[in-house]
């Protein structure tokens, strides 16, 4: 059932951040499968990329055959047993050229919905905001034919929800990919009360054929990811709040980032990962969240402030990020925004020397999440820097700990009100979706 439904796919919002991710990993399973099963890749237009936007179009294509050069450069031995019976492929660089030309024809570019009207199954990837997917589904039903299949990669908006105001009749499921989805392991599955059996079966297949690790969420606006992702924000902001009554603005949002990042081992701070995600989307996912979500206050001033302020970091089309709450040179932070000041106070400034020395040394033990990203001892080897960190009395490692805590908290609430089935679930997204290096609940931070 899913090689058949794989024959005809669409990407609504292919040219967006989390679409020209999502075009890339399917573009090159559909490819890579066909040259397997035949020994050629036909160029049969397979997988319809539509978006809006025509000139960012141009950059998706730049953006697939760069990656897909990468991908056939990393595969060669599969690729070179894919294509063995073509006698003109001979060497290496045939065979790469071969794959991304071939790759290449089978994708078709769109600025037009109507082109989904083949698809047998559609991702979507648009603006976080019920309405306007709710109007895109709407026209989208009336094109395809009654056995399509929807895999929305919302990442707050309730499933059932989506389903009932746009008719699809349990034809959609939650198939929620992290940035970079190329790069991030998770796919979060989400079933609506009405999602139909053959769909959830067609999405597991489908997560495990493209080597995803999957995790079913409850359907409970934010999901598992940015139910936590987003509290944690919130804590931060809390924690700002806080620190702001002692110190400028800036300095207070340069030490969280900081500990958030270089204390708790984690690939980017908190801030910096709002600038990644984009401050608007971060906006929108709490405003659907505190729509969905009755009884908690799900807002977060400070993220609300910044753009006010029109800070709102995000990434260019070619990848590279844009200025948000750091200001970035050659993709690393150089300077923080000062909402008091209306400008970024440079990192090269005296302030920064006195920041640092506020929070004190990093305990013991410390290693660079980079050092540890692709081992699989990583949790061993960051047991004596975490037995340090709960005994020092530093700023840095008082505010680390806080953090963690809430961190756990929040994991629990998300085990006790059934989003994620168990603690480790948290984990799992948590490892898998945001390359952390260990979850919440792990003992590594609490034992005695
Ligand atoms: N497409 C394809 N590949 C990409 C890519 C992209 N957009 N971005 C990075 N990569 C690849 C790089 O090419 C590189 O590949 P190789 O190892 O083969 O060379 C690899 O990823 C690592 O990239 P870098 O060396 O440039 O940088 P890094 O080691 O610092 O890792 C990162 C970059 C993977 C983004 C890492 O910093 C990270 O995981 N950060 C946290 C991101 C995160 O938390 N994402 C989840 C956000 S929340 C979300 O997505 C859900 C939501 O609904 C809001």
């Amino acid at each position: 059932m899913l090689d058949e439904a794989l024959k005809q796919v669409a990407v609504i919002g292919a040219a967006g951040k989390m679409g020209s991710g999502i075009s890339l990993v399917l573009l090159q399973e559909i490819a890579h499968a066909e040259a397997a099963a035949s020994g050629r890749i036909s160029g049969e237009p397979r997988l319809w990329l539509i978006d809006s936007n025509e000139e960012a179009l141009l950059g998706l294509r730049a953006y697939l055959s760069a990656q897909l050069r990468r991908y056939a450069e990393k595969n060669i031995v599969a690729l070179r047993s894919a294509f063995a019976e073509d006698e003109a492929l001979t060497d290496n660089a045939e065979i790469i050229d071969a794959f991304v030309e071939g790759a290449l024809k089978c994708a078709r570019m769109h600025g037009d919905l109507h082109k989904v009207n083949r698809a047998q199954l559609v991702f979507e990837a648009i603006v976080e905001d019920v309405a306007v997917k709710t109007e895109t589904y709407k026209q989208v039903r009336s094109q395809c034919g009654p056995e399509t299949y929807f895999l929305t990669n919302t990442s707050s908006i309730p499933l059932g929800e989506l389903d009932a105001r746009a008719g699809l009749e349990g034809r959609i499921i939650g198939f929620h990919f992290y940035n970079p989805a190329p790069v991030q392991r998770l796919v979060e599955v989400i079933c609506s009360a009405a999602t139909v059996g053959p769909l959830r079966e067609l999405a597991i297949e489908l997560g495990k054929r493209l080597g995803k690790t999957l995790v079913m969420s409850k359907d409970v606006a934010g999901f598992i990811g940015n139910g936590h992702f987003m509290r944690e924000l919130q804590h931060a902001a809390e924690q700002v709040a806080d620190l702001g009554a002692s110190m400028p603005d800036y300095q207070a949002v340069y030490l969280l980032n900081r500990v958030t990042q270089d204390w708790l081992v984690r690939p980017m701070g908190i801030f910096q990962l709002a600038d990644y995600v984009g401050l608007d989307v971060c906006q929108n996912i709490l405003r659907v969240m505190d729509t969905f979500i009755g009884d908690e206050e799900l807002r977060c001033p400070l993220v609300d402030a910044f753009l006010d302020a029109g800070v709102r970091g995000g990434q260019f089309a070619d990848g590279s990020q844009k200025d948000g709450v750091f200001a970035y040179e050659r993709g690393r932070p150089a300077g923080v925004y000062s909402l008091s000041e209306g400008r970024y106070a440079a990192f090269g400034d005296a302030w920064l020397a006195e920041a640092d020395a506020a929070l004190g040394p990093l305990p013991e033990g410390h290693m660079a999440w980079r050092a540890l990203a692709r081992d699989r001892a990583a949790v061993e080897k960051l047991r004596p820097y975490f037995r340090a960190l709960r005994a020092a009395e530093t700023q840095g490692a008082q505010l680390a700990r806080t953090y963690l805590r809430r961190s756990r908290e929040i994991a629990q609430q998300l085990v006790d009100a059934g989003v994620a089935a168990s603690p480790d679930d948290v984990t799992t997204v948590l490892t898998s979706g945001f390359y952390h290096l260990y979850g919440p609940a792990n003992d590594l931070l609490w034992e005695g």
